[in-house]
């Protein structure tokens, strides 16, 4: 587990570029917090350190849109889905191992959003200051190489309880 004090959307923009590193296709990474905690901020970042050069868009009310990169990005943002076995998302997530697949409100998923390479959970904290936990249930993530980069770009990034499991 790792902590990130993100103090403005720059940050949370540094975190977006070094987490581009550990990601690979067939990532699953979910995002978990509230309307405007920066999920979509952390996920335009990822995009623009994989190479996407034009607008990254909240797609809120088109479940997801793909971008073509040096690692093709899915990014689904199920605020808005109905039910879990949404029959679009169902064929989204057919194409997913091709892709690195971001999801905002994944609760509503079940078990489409059971086994992600990298949980990200953000929390407001007054301001533009956030809270960022990442874990991850895989041996080959990093956490403690990402806290360094993190550290390196000047941004408080510290291991969590439960360090070494990840
Ligand atoms: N530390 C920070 N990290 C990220 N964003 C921040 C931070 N401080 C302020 N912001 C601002 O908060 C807003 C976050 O919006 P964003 O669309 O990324 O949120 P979201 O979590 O995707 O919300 P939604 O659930 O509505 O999709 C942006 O306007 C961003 O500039
Ligand atoms: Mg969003």
């Amino acid at each position: 587990m790792l902590v990130v004090r993100s103090e403005g959307p720059g940050d949370t923009q540094a975190l977006g570029g070094v987490l581009a590193d550990l990601l690979r296709p067939g990532d699953l990474v979910l995002l978990v917090g509230d309307v405007g905690a920066g999920k979509t901020t952390l996920v335009r970042a990822v995009a623009a350190a994989l190479g996407v050069t034009g607008p990254v868009t909240s797609p809120t009310f088109t479940l997801a849109n793909r971008y073509d990169a040096r690692v093709p990005l899915l990014h689904i943002d199920a605020y808005r889905l109905g039910s879990p076995d949404d029959e679009e998302l169902g064929l989204l997530l057919d194409d997913a191992d091709r892709h690195v697949t971001f999801i905002e409100w994944p609760q509503a998923l079940g078990d489409h959003a059971s086994a992600p390479r990298i949980a990200v959970a953000i929390e407001h904290q007054g301001g533009d200051r956030r809270l960022i936990t990442l874990s991850s249930p895989a041996a080959d993530v990093d956490l403690e190489q990402l806290g360094d980069d993190l550290r390196a770009r000047h941004v408080d990034a510290q291991p969590g309880p439960g360090a070494g499991a990840g």
